[in-house]
């Protein structure tokens, strides 16, 4: 069973293969007349011109799993789903494992003939009466995933988008590429499954063109295929999700403009640091009857906490999480500052840790000191200098926090300490930012402290890309990371209407290292109405650890 839930964007998340196949077979031919048959679903609503979807199979040809898939396109997302043949009409369920072997290498090793195959089925559904021709992807799973890859590496353009799951990287030919308006390309790879050295040659070798590459820790070949021993819940419905946002961004279903609130909705709160310094950051309450709330704490970048950290709280309590946006620097540090004082009160905490991690846990303390906070789910996030505070908490082997987020971060230093990373970090960043630092290191960090993690980049994307003042700001990865976030926040620490939502359906799902397994409910809720109840004067008179 699978259902949509509307807020952030229209998600439908899928836990299950659909109960019934609704496929019809077709045959058609390759370039050289090689006879190939492939299966397509099309939408009950149809009779419009639809986007299209063409699933290129694993290695065992286009059989119940590609035909699945399919179905999914058209009963769930409204798109019309062909799942292509790329071995001939002789070869479509391929069980001998040495057959599998000998076709798989077949068409690995001749990337000619795998895109020629895979143009095939494009140039045929392109030729659909329900399908508009301007709007046909490709996805592929495993050796369907390294037919993807190849599609967009030899620089076809017939399509809009391009999928990759759990796809083989290694293959690169010694040229990158150059287009930024090349089709969009995405791909999701198990961080246990991809040597993340092999995704940095991916990424060096797809160049300027257009990509988003996320990596999943823990995560093995197979992760998407049910029943298999590697077939993960959460992995496969994340990268299910992905991959909806990202095909109807380029089907332009979906278009994404900056999402700055007109005005910050905080109260001002004041309280002090163990060291005596004053203290002054920024409160938004979600407006509902809730009686309490999981939490986000927001760590500023290095010009400390203003106007851009007070919207992004109000973002988040529009979506129902108290969200404090934290001062960094001090009550009388909260002005416009030359960028050589922003680089000196950058250095300082950069330099010093353990004051870093102390005012950090101040703001944290503070929130958890708030009756209306749930202290089992609190969320600490960061944006710049604010992401390498985020990393600095997570190593520091805290369990205060369930979730760490960080966008644009510098992580070229890592922290040091070596206990394990209590909260699911994930890491959004831009593909041309070199505050990012060395993703392998990174990786390896990570996964020595025992972390789950999850980290996105994004292609041609800079340094400061969610600042909507910025000239790097950049609309749609802003919208994506922000999605990828909400997502996560609302899976593992849901707002109270979320958890009504999950008992209904009588699921339930965490993304956490511990293998519990999870909800359907990726998805966050819609912006509860606005006016009304006010942040109070509570905040700041209830303090733990004072
Ligand atoms: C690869 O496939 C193409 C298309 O069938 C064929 O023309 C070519 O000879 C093949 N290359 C090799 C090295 O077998
Ligand atoms: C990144 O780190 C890895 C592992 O330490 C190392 O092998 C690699 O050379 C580094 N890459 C660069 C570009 O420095």
């Amino acid at each position: 069973m699978c259902f949509i839930l509307l807020g952030i964007s229209a998600l439908s998340a899928c836990t299950e293969p659909p109960e019934e196949i609704k496929v019809t077979a077709v045959e058609y031919t390759d370039a050289e007349d090689f006879l190939l048959q492939g299966f397509k679903s099309v939408p009950d609503s149809s009779g419009k011109s639809l986007p299209a979807v063409v699933i290129i199979p694993d290695w065992n040809g286009v059989n119940t799993y590609e035909q699945q898939r399919a179905t999914m396109m058209a009963d769930d997302l409204g798109y019309v789903g062909f799942a292509a043949d790329i071995y001939g009409i002789n070869d479509q369920v391929v069980e001998d494992f040495n057959r599998k072997v000998e076709l798989a290498t077949l068409y690995r090793s001749n990337v000619t003939l795998y895109v020629q195959r895979i143009k095939a089925a494009v140039e045929l559904v392109k030729t659909f009466s329900e399908v508009d021709p301007d709007r046909v992807a490709v996805i592929g799973y495993c050796f369907g995933g390294t037919g993807v890859i190849d599609y967009s590496l030899t620089g076809q353009d017939d399509v809009v988008a391009l999928v990759s799951f759990h796809g083989g990287l290694t293959m690169l030919p010694d040229e990158s590429l150059t287009d930024e308006n090349s089709p969009k390309l995405l791909v999701l790879s198990g961080g246990d499954d991809d040597a993340s050295s092999d995704v940095i040659d991916l990424e060096n070798t797809l160049g300027s063109a257009n990509w988003d590459i996320t990596r999943y820790s823990g995560i093995r070949h197979t992760f998407t295929v049910w029943g298999s021993a590697d077939y993960d819940k959460v992995a496969e419905e994340r990268s299910w999700h992905s991959m909806t946002t990202f095909l109807s961004e380029a089907f332009g279903l979906t278009s994404y403009s900056g999402n700055q609130p007109s005005v910050a909705n905080v109260e001002t709160v004041n309280y002090e640091d163990i060291d005596g310094t004053d203290l002054q950051s920024y409160l938004a309450m979600p407006d509902d009857a809730f009686p309490i709330h999981p939490a986000v704490v927001i760590l500023p970048n290095w010009d400390n906490v203003n106007e851009y950290e007070k919207e992004r709280a109000t973002m988040l309590a529009e979506h129902g999480y108290i969200a404090l946006a934290a001062d960094l620097y001090g009550a009388d540090l909260q002005r416009e500052f030359t960028v050589s004082e922003k680089a000196q009160y950058a250095t300082k905490y950069r330099s010093d840790p353990e004051l870093y991690i102390q005012r950090i846990q101040r703001s944290i303390d503070f929130v958890l000191s708030l009756p209306e906070v749930d202290p089992d789910n609190v969320a600490l996030i960061g944006y710049c200098l604010g992401g390498t505070g985020v990393f600095e908490y997570a190593y520091s082997g805290s369990a205060d926090v369930k979730v760490a987020v960080s966008f644009h971060g510098g992580h070229q230093d890592l922290p040091r300490p070596s206990v394990p990373i209590v909260p699911h970090v994930l890491v959004l960043s831009g593909g041309i930012d070199d505050a990012h630092g060395n993703q392998t290191k990174m990786e390896e960090s990570l996964n020595e402290r025992d972390a789950s993690w999850e980290i996105t980049r994004y292609s041609n994307v800079n340094h400061g890309y969610t600042s909507w003042s910025n000239p790097a700001y950049n609309v749609v990865a802003d919208a994506r990371s922000w999605d990828s976030m909400m997502t996560t926040l609302s899976s593992i620490m849901p707002v109270p209407e979320d958890e009504e939502k999950v008992g209904q359906k009588g699921k339930k799902k965490s993304i956490g290292k511990d293998g519990k397994k999870g909800s359907n409910d990726v998805g966050g809720k819609k912006p509860g109405k606005k006016g009304g109840k006010k942040p109070g004067k509570k905040g700041g008179k209830k303090r733990r650890n004072l």
